[in-house]
C-alpha cells in the first residue's frame, strides 16, 4: 500500500472553480485583487497589520533580510537543523549565516547557545518554527533586543502555530510563511511576509516587484517575487478551513503518540506548554537508528516516510565553504541522523495512520 504524504484538500471545490474561471475570465493573472485579498484574508486570521504575498518562502525570507538591510559583511544567526533555504538566503543575501546548534528536544534553536555566537558584525537572528513547533521566542526576542538585532522568523511550516497566545510570524521585524503543498495551507508555490512595521512593508513591496513603488516610480533593483491570482485564489479557498485543519492535525499527533509511546530510543517533538504547535510534519527521533536505511525499509513496505530535514553543516556546500566538521553541531547531527517523518497530512485515513505507526513500531521492537 502506498501512503501519499500531500494535502489533498483545498477547501470547498464549488468555491474554488467560481474563484479559478473568474480569475481566467478576468484575463488579470498576476498580484491582483485575489493576491490584496488573500493578504487581507492572512493578516486578520494571524492578527497582523501587514502582509505581503509573495512567489514562494524562500522569497519571503530573501525579500525580508533584503528589506531589513542585511547585505555583505554582515553576520546572521540561524538553527544548524533547517531546510537550506534558511542558511541559503542569507548567503544570497551576500551575508554570513552563522549556524547555532539545536536543542535536542524541541528540534529548535536554542537560545541559551545564541550568545556564544554574537560577533561585532551580527546584524540578525533567524529562528525556525521547526515542523511547526514554535521556537522560544521570549529569550530570542530578549536576547535581539539586548544587542539591537533584528529578528526574522522563518515561519515556514508554522501557519497556524501559536506560541503564548500570538500567532508564529508575528513576534520579530518580519515573519515568512511557506505555500508549498507540503504545508498546512498551500498555494502551489507562494509565501508570505508579514510585518507590524508599515515602512518594512512598503520595502518589501518595492522589491518583490522590479522595485517599483506606489507612485510608479522604481526606487531599487528589485526582483520579480510576485504571487499570481490563481494561487491566491488556492489560498483564499482554504483561509475558511484552517481552524478545522489545525483541530485535525492535533488530533493526528495526538493518535500518532498514543500508538508509538514507550517504543526503545523514540522520543517525540517537545512542544511547550504554553504553545501550540500546527505539526506541519510529525516527525520523531529516534537514537540509534540510523534514518535514511529506515526510511528505505519503510519505503519497501508502502510507508512514504522521510527524514526530518537537514543539517546546514552537512550539506556540501557549507561544509567546503565553511570547513564544517559533522561533530561541529552536535545536537543538528544527531537530528539529521535520527529523526523520522511519518506519513502526516489533513485526510489521512485513519487506517493509513495505523499501518504507517505499525510498520515503524515493528521495526524499533526487534533487535536494533
Ligand atoms: C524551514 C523552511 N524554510 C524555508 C522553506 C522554503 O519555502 P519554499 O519551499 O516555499 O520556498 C522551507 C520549505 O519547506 C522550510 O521548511
Amino acid at each position: 500500500m502506498s501512503i501519499r504524504l500531500s494535502k489533498p484538500w483545498l477547501g470547498d471545490p464549488s468555491q474554488l472553480k467560481r474563484r479559478l474561471d473568474e480569475v481566467l475570465e478576468s484575463g488579470f493573472l498576476v498580484q491582483g485583487r485575489l493576491v490584496a485579498e488573500f493578504e487581507a484574508g492572512a493578516a486578520e486570521w494571524l492578527g497582523v497589520r501587514q502582509a505581503v504575498a509573495v512567489s514562494s518562502g524562500t522569497a519571503a525570507l530573501h525579500l525580508s533580510l533584503l528589506a531589513c538591510g542585511i547585505g555583505p559583511g554582515d553576520e546572521v544567526l540561524v538553527p544548524a537543523f533547517t531546510f537550506p533555504a534558511t542558511a541559503n538566503v542569507v548567503e544570497l543575501a551576500g551575508a554570513r549565516p552563522v549556524l547555532v546548534d539545536v536543542d535536542p528536544e524541541s528540534f529548535n534553536l536554542d537560545p541559551d547557545r545564541l550568545e556564544a555566537a554574537l560577533t561585532p558584525r551580527t546584524r540578525a537572528i533567524m529562528p525556525v518554527h521547526l515542523f511547526g513547533n514554535p521556537a522560544e521566542m521570549e529569550a530570542i526576542l530578549a536576547l535581539a533586543g539586548k544587542h539591537g538585532l533584528a529578528v526574522i522568523e522563518d515561519a515556514a511550516g508554522a501557519f497556524g502555530s501559536r506560541g503564548r497566545d500570538r500567532a508564529c510570524g508575528s513576534f520579530g521585524a518580519a515573519g515568512c510563511f511557506s505555500f508549498h503543498p507540503r504545508k498546512l495551507i498551500t498555494t502551489g508555490e507562494g509565501g508570505l511576509v508579514v510585518t507590524g512595521d508599515p515602512a518594512l512593508a512598503d520595502r518589501l513591496r518595492r522589491l518583490r516587484n522590479h522595485g517599483l513603488d506606489a507612485a510608479g516610480a522604481f526606487q531599487a533593483a528589485g526582483f520579480n517575487y510576485r504571487m499570481t491570482e490563481l494561487a491566491a485564489a488556492l489560498g483564499l479557498n482554504q483561509l475558511p478551513e484552517v481552524d478545522r485543519m489545525l483541530a485535525e492535525r492535533q488530533e493526528l499527533a495526538a493518535a500518532y503518540r498514543s500508538r508509538l509511546a514507550g517504543l526503545p530510543g523514540l522520543a517525540f517533538q517537545r512542544v511547550a506548554g504554553d504553545s501550540l504547535s500546527a505539526w506541519q510534519a510529525f516527525v520523531v527521533r529516534i537514537d540509534g537508528r540510523e534514518n535514511r536505511p529506515l526510511v528505505a525499509e519503510l519505503k519497501r513496505a508502502g510507508v512514504e516516510a522521510n527524514i526530518g530535514t537537514y543539517a546546514i553543516h552537512r550539506l556540501d556546500y557549507y561544509a567546503r565553504k565553511y570547513g564544517y566538521r559533522p561533530e561541529d553541531y552536535p545536537n543538528a547531527d544527531r537530528l539529521y541522523r535520527f529523526c523520522l517523518a511519518l506519513p502526516f497530512y489533513n485526510g489521512i485515513p485513519a487506517p493509513d495512520l495505523e499501518v504507517s505507526a505499525r510498520a515503524l513500531a515493528d521495526r524499533l521492537a526487534g533487535p536494533v
